[in-house]
């Protein structure tokens, strides 16, 4: 299969394929990290949402992560979310709730540069972090788009629903305390 070489055409590709096809579009991904640095803006102790591009089924999101942050556990709003690794590593833990209320840790992995991961509601609710000795960056494809999300609050053992914004449009910021 040919590799994908430049956002612009794995957004055509992915846009042009059925949903059965969209991993394999994924799964050829091989975009130099340049390419992605127009679109990072940075904040010190946490994470940055960068919209590269937003459509009405898909939208792809470049997360820019400063050393040790680490996301909430959290849902995907039902929807398709795949990760792909572009800079640095980072480790994802998947968690299902019990019954009471209580998270299960039930498997974790690193996520290495050059690797997709998948992950769907139906498998639980996931976190991830940064474990990388500088900043990381990844790719997150959303199919829908997603507007906001449940994240478990682990001291009142509940879920809370959270909106979730961008800190950048097409590689301009819009969040003033990112650089
Ligand atoms: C986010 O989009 O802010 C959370 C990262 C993820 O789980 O994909």
């Amino acid at each position: 299969m040919n590799p994908i070489t430049s956002i612009e055409q794995l957004i055509e590709c992915f846009d042009d394929a059925e949903p059965s096809e969209q991993v394999s579009v994924l799964k050829r991904i091989d975009i130099s990290l340049n390419d992605f640095e127009k679109y990072a803006t940075w904040i010190e102790g946490g994470y940055t949402r960068n919209c590269i591009t937003r459509k009405e089924d898909f939208e792809f999101i470049l997360l820019c992560w400063d050393r040790n942050v680490e996301t909430s556990i959290h849902d995907h709003s039902g929807q398709h979310c795949w990760v792909y690794q572009i800079d640095g590593t980072v480790e994802e833990k998947r968690f299902d709730l019990s019954s009471i209320n209580e998270v299960e840790l039930k498997n974790h992995m690193k996520i290495k540069k050059g690797e997709l991961t998948y992950m769907h509601d139906h498998m639980g609710f996931h976190s991830i972090k940064n474990i990388s000795e500088t900043k990381a960056m990844t790719l997150h494809i959303y199919a829908s788009p997603i507007d906001s999300c449940q994240i478990y609050d682990q001291e009142k053992k509940h879920l809370k629903k959270i909106n979730l914004e961008y800190h950048s449009l097409n590689g301009k910021a819009i969040a003033e305390e990112v650089n």
